[in-house]
């Protein structure tokens, strides 16, 4: 890791070299799923930049892309209430939509946009994320396509922030307690 973070930065969890080859292969195996279809990717702001952008250059196939924009209100690390900052603008009627997230963790994010989606009548939504954390979950939510099962710890990098800090770490790593400790 590089001196820079190590202050604020107790591990890396995933390297950037174990990160693009489980992209990769997310890739190919969404690709086999979804040739054919009319698809519709919707991507959750602002987390996924990262993910999304490496996803997307290893889908060789078409497809339409759009953002919902939702974040759990305020800087710390609990879940707390959810807000909309951009809606989907796409129709996603009769479409396959695949639905991207950074990490999946107590399970609210998801659950409240598959709610909002269903409605839409899209043919299909599947749910693919970077990150899972099976321990928090508390809403019934579940991925179709998952890159890493990770532990309780508070991750970083690779898109994943702490009060908006850390998104361009080319790596997941574990922030040290005492830099959200208190918060
Ligand atoms: C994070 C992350 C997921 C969500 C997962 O978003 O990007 O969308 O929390 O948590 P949950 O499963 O407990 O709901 P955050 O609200 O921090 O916004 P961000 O994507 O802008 O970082």
């Amino acid at each position: 890791m590089p001196n820079r973070w190590r202050r604020e930065i107790a591990n890396v969890l995933i390297s950037e070299e174990r990160i693009a080859r489980r992209v990769r292969s997310l890739a190919k195996e969404i690709a086999r799923d979804f040739a054919g279809r009319d698809l519709v990717i919707v991507s959750l702001l602002n987390g996924t930049v990262m993910f999304l952008g490496d996803l997307i250059r290893h889908l060789s196939l078409p497809l339409r892309l759009d953002f919902i924009g939702v974040s759990s209100y305020g800087s710390d690390t609990k879940s707390g209430a959810l807000i909309f900052t951009k809606e989907l603008r796409l129709d996603v009627r009769g479409r396959d939509v695949l639905l991207v997230d950074d990490i999946l963790d107590t399970g609210k994010t998801l659950t409240k946009v598959l709610e909002k989606l269903r409605p839409l009548r899209p043919r299909r939504i599947k749910v693919c994320v970077l990150l899972e954390k099976k321990a928090r979950r508390t809403a019934p939510a579940r991925a179709d396509y998952v890159g890493f099962q990770i532990p309780d710890k508070f991750v970083v990098g690779y898109g994943l922030d702490f009060a908006e800090r850390y998104r361009n770490l080319p790596f997941i790593g574990v922030l040290r307690p005492e830099i959200y400790e208190g918060t």
